[in-house]
This record gives structure tokens, C-alpha cells and sequence, in this order.
């Protein structure tokens, strides 16, 4: 049931010489405020051609629209609002959802087709920071959206797991480090090598030679570095496998930026067979000045590739691969430059699907409006801000449930998808400050709050001993809290549609948070177990609601407790 289509319809059926029905369906609004009807059409756009103006022509058109979902028309200066059979639409929409149940709002887009998605790639050797957080649950919801419009999806962790800093590190474990240490705690210990090389060098600029060495050596592939390298990018993927683990995120693949190295030269010979590097100070440069962009690095003067070279050796790889519809990189938008050189430099080569490229950009999380950062060793640990949350969530379930069973699995449920949820609610590109307290809280715009909607929108359902409903039954409803949540669940596919078209996971996360506070509304007002003649249609929708928050919460990436 898309009703906005429906009035599109019975419009064009009066306006068809005038306006094509999609241009009348663009024109269509939801009004501010239900007064003004369920939705409404504004005529501004039709004075030129009728050489009227909009209020008349209001009246003269809004007379003769027609159509059994309306129950009635007023007109408003220059807007005919429409009012709706409640009764007709909602029983349309209800049969819709407890049929098509967690599928409602599955959409024919995408064709099947493969859409690589780079998230997370954390850096080895140092703690996963809320940057990466972000990029690992926006990624991870953006694959669940595409998913739902008909894409495959495919998460890539290109782990950061090359550069000089492995030298760095080899140098400091060298002097400073032991296997014990590493082993007992490998993240903090590494870090905590990482750190002190750079304290060092500082007074002693002679150990940023000996680490230049070193990652000359691993590239080289000295054994000793070799080995070494290898078992810091296990003890860290180890590390970062458990956050993934709470996070339930798994990767089609890990192919981190060492991968690459065997591929890189294919990538200069292409470039420069095409003629379009140039030299600069013993450098190997692309120009990009046309594109008022800095010339994008591709070779030092010492022959070392770089970050850049890697990145362009990993989409000529992921486009030969899986050929893909769409290539999305959820990066920080402090990497916006690299990302327009990246497609810039493909553009150059000729490769036309440069365009399916999309840097997907998202905001820093900060500390009291500072940037968190990894440099100095100042960094909140992911897997210390889970725990957290954690604990305060299982503190909520003792004071409201104490007789909850498996408690502490719910609040692992509650406290990491808090988290998520907290994360996913803001525009991406908004920067945010994290309070752990504020995110954590059953009653606001959070992750708790939903699911705890939901959980009790569970056991209303249980009390009444249902569990499933026949779609040819009828579900009509009249009163005026279901009518808004009803108006919520037929949104749905057009919400879903608008988060994939704008790569925004906010969108579902708002819808969720909208979607709670009508149900709860509703459930405040109207007393569902009631007898009534409306109890069916008032538990389908109970139904509705339970399925449409949990799908809402899966595409996020947070679990749907049935208890809490
Ligand atoms: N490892 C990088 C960082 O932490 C992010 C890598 C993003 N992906 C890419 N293909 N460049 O900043």
C-alpha cells in the first residue's frame, strides 16, 4: 500500500494533460501537522500553465479528485489537503507487514549486483579507535541497506597493515620489547612500543633511520622482519576479531593493504603506459591540476609505494573481482582528498567506473568537542567503552527486571547496541560527543529505548497468546494513536529507499526511534487487550510494530532481545 501513489493517481487522473504522474508525486507533501490532512498538494506550480492563481485553482481541481481511500478533501489557499480512510489504509498496510513480515520494505534495485564496501581497516599494531568504530557499524549497516534493495554486499577490512611504521614498530620492539609482553596484551604492548619510539626519536632522530631501515628490510623480505611483522598482524587481528565479535560483524574478506604489494607495479606500468606520470624531485607523480586537486604520490624518489598506489592497485583488483555496480569506501572525511585523487587518477586512466566509486564520509566522535586521538597513546579503547556499556546496562536490568533470565546476555545485547545505535542515529557527517552514560539510557532517542519498546511490545503480544495472524482477515482501525503508527509502517519502503539513495543509516535509526515513540503513544491511549471490535486489528499492529523495530534494529546491526 503506497497511498502517496494512490492520490498521485487520482490527481493525474484530473491533471493528466498538465503533469506526468511523477511529477505530481514529487509534488505531493506530508503536511507539518495532521490537521493538515495526510497529505497534501500544493498547486503553486500549476499558475503558469492555468494562468490562475493557486488558490483558485485549488478549488477548481480539488472538487473533482476522487478515490476510495479518500474520506475527505479540504482546501487551504493553495492546498488541497487530503484526509484518509484510516479504516482502508491500515488494514491495507497491516495485511502487507504480517505477511511479508521481516521483508517488509525489501525493494527490487540492485539487481543482485556486487558492491564492495571497504570499512573498519583498523591499523595493525594499534588499539581500534572510535574512528574505526564508526567506519565498521556505518559500513556494516550501509551492506545490511543494500542488502535489503536487492544488492550483495561485500565487507572488505582492508586492514592497515603496510608502511613505514612497521619499521618503526620492529625497531622498538627490538630494543625495548619482549614476546612475553606482547603476548600477555598485544595491542596495549605494541601501542605502548609505538608510543615510546616516537618519545625517543624525538631526542634521538638517528632511531627514524634505523626504523626507515627495518621496513626496507620487510619489504625486502628479510626473514626476521618478515616473521615479525606477521605475528603483529595476528596478535592484532586476534585483538580486533573479539570487538568484532560483540559487534556479531564478520568480513568477506581481510585483504589489508600488504596485499596489494605483488599488484602495484601492474598499477605504475598502466599509468605509465598511458603517459601520465611525470617526475618530481625523483618522485613519480599524476598531475591533477585540472581537477584542482594536488598531484596524487605514487612513487617515492627510493622507489616505495604508498598509500595511494595501494589504493588504486585495490580497486583495479576489486573491480576485476567482482565487478562491481557500486564500490563504497566508509572512511573518515579527513581522507576526502585521498578518495577524490583516488577516483580523479582512475578518471585519468580511463576507466569509467571511476564513477561507481563513492567515498562515503562520516564525522569525528569527540571528547568534550575535542578530537580523540592514537598518537600520543590518548585513545579510548573500544573494548573498554563496550564493557562499559555493558555493566551500565546490566545495572538498568537489575533495578527494572531483576527476574530477567540470561541477564547478562541481554545487557552484552543492550550496552553493545547501545553503542551502535548511538553511533548510527546522527547524520554520518556530524561530528558527536560520546558520553557513555547518555548512551546507555532506556528512556530518549537511544538503542535501549527501542529494543525496550519492542520487548514490550513482545509480551503484549504474549499476553494475549498470539503469535501469527491471517492476512485475509480485515484490520481495520479507526482511532487516531494506531493512524500514526500505521502512517510510520506504510513509510517504510520509501525510508529504506531514502537511506540507500543517500548512504545514511540515520535514517533507519530515526525511523526506529519515531516508529517506538507513536507505538508507545498508541499504547498509552488505547487499551489493546481489551474487548473490542478492534482487538485484532490493535494486536496486528502490535505485530507489525515488533517486526518492522526488529528489522529496523538487524539493519542497524542491533540485536532485538525479545525480554528486557
Ligand atoms: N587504515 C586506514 C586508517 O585507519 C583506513 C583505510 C581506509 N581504506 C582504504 N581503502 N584506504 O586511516
Amino acid at each position: 500500500m503506497d497511498y502517496k501513489q494512490i492520490i498521485a493517481e487520482a490527481i493525474h487522473e484530473q491533471l493528466h494533460e498538465n503533469l506526468e504522474l511523477n511529477e505530481i508525486k514529487d509534488l505531493l507533501e506530508k503536511p507539518k501537522h495532521t490537521d493538515h490532512g495526510d497529505v497534501a498538494f500544493p498547486t503553486f506550480q500549476l499558475a503558469k500553465l492555468f494562468r490562475k492563481n493557486p488558490a483558485q485553482i485549488a478549488q477548481e481541481v480539488g472538487e473533482s479528485i476522487s478515490s476510495p481511500l479518500i474520506d475527505r478533501k479540504q482546501i487551504v489557499g493553495p492546498y488541497i489537503n487530503f484526509f484518509l480512510k484510516k479504516e482502508t489504509v491500515s488494514s491495507a498496510v497491516l495485511k502487507e507487514v504480517v505477511s511479508e513480515k521481516n521483508n517488509f520494505g525489501n525493494l527490487k534495485i540492485g539487481n543482485g549486483g556486487n558492491v564492495p564496501i571497504d570499512m573498519s581497516s583498523p591499523n595493525i599494531a594499534k588499539p581500534m579507535s572510535m574512528g574505526h568504530l564508526r567506519s565498521t557499524v556505518i559500513g556494516n549497516s550501509l551492506a545490511n541497506i543494500f542488502e535489503k534493495v536487492d544488492y550483495t554486499p561485500i565487507r572488505i577490512n582492508h586492514l592497515g597493515d603496510w608502511g613505514t611504521q612497521f619499521g618503526k614498530l620492529i625497531t622498538a620492539y627490538k630494543k625495548w620489547g619482549s614476546e612475553e609482553d606482547v603476548r600477555k596484551d598485544p595491542i596495549k604492548e605494541l601501542l605502548r612500543l609505538y608510543v615510546k619510539f616516537h618519545t625517543v626519536a624525538e631526542d634521538d632522530p638517528s632511531l627514524e633511520d634505523e626504523g626507515r631501515l627495518w621496513f626496507r628490510k620487510l619489504e625486502d623480505g628479510n626473514p626476521e622482519a618478515v616473521e615479525l611483522w606477521t605475528w603483529f598482524r595476528e596478535e592484532s587481528l586476534n585483538e580486533f576479531n573479539k570487538v568484532y565479535d560483540r559487534l556479531n560483524i564478520t568480513f568477506d574478506s581481510t585483504n589489508g593493504e600488504a596485499f596489494y604489494n605483488d599488484k602495484m607495479e601492474e598499477v605504475v606500468k598502466i599509468l605509465d603506459d598511458k603517459h601520465l606520470l611525470s617526475a618530481d624531485q625523483g618522485a613519480h607523480i599524476v598531475d591533477l591540476e585540472k581537477y584542482d586537486l594536488n598531484p596524487a604520490l605514487i612513487m617515492k624518489s627510493d622507489g616505495a609505494t604508498l598509500y595511494m598506489t595501494r589504493d588504486l592497485a585495490a580497486a583495479l583488483y576489486r573491480k576485476n573481482t567482482y565487478d562491481f555496480a557500486q564500490a563504497l569506501y566508509v572512511v573518515g572525511q579527513e581522507q576526502s582528498n585521498h578518495f577524490k585523487q583516488l577516483k580523479a587518477v582512475l578518471k585519468e586512466a580511463d576507466f569509467e567506473w571511476s564513477d561507481d566509486i563513492h567515498h562515503i564520509p562520516f564525522g569525528l566522535i569527540t571528547k568534550d568537542g575535542k578530537k580523540l586521538s592514537t598518537r600520543k597513546g590518548k585513545v579510548v579503547l573500544l573494548e573498554e567503552v563496550l564493557n562499559e556499556a555493558s555493566s551500565l546496562a546490566l545495572k538498568q536490568i537489575e533495578e527494572k527486571n531483576p527476574e530477567l533470565p540470561n541477564k547478562e546476555t541481554v545487557a552484552e545485547q543492550v550496552g553493545v547496541g547501545a553503542v551502535v545505535f548511538h553511533d548510527l542515529k546522527n547524520d554520518r557527517l556530524n561530528n558527536f560527543d560520546f558520553t557513555i552514560e547518555e548512551v546507555v539510557q532506556f528512556e530518549g532517542e537511544t538503542g535501549p529505548y527501542v529494543q525496550y519498546t519492542r520487548a514490550r511490545a513482545m509480551s503484549i503480544l504474549n499476553k494475549a497468546g498470539v503469535s501469527d495472524f491471517d492476512a485475509s482477515n480485515d484490520f481495520g482501525l479507526s482511532d487516531e494513536y494506531s493512524w500514526e503508527v500505521i502512517k510510520l509502517l506504510q513509510e517504510y519502503p520509501h525510508t529504506v529507499k531514502r537511506a540507500f539513495d543517500n548512504y545514511e543509516p540515520s535514517i533507519i535509526a530515526k525511523h526506529a526511534i519515531h516508529l517506538a515513540q507513536s507505538f508507545n503513544r498508541f499504547y498509552a491511549n488505547v487499551r489493546v487487550l481489551d474487548e473490542h471490535e478492534e482487538k485484532d486489528a490493535r494486536l496486528a499492529l502490535v505485530f507489525a510494530v515488533t517486526e518492522v523495530l526488529k528489522e529496523d534494529l538487524r539493519i542497524l546491526g542491533v540485536e532485538a532481545p525479545n525480554e528486557m
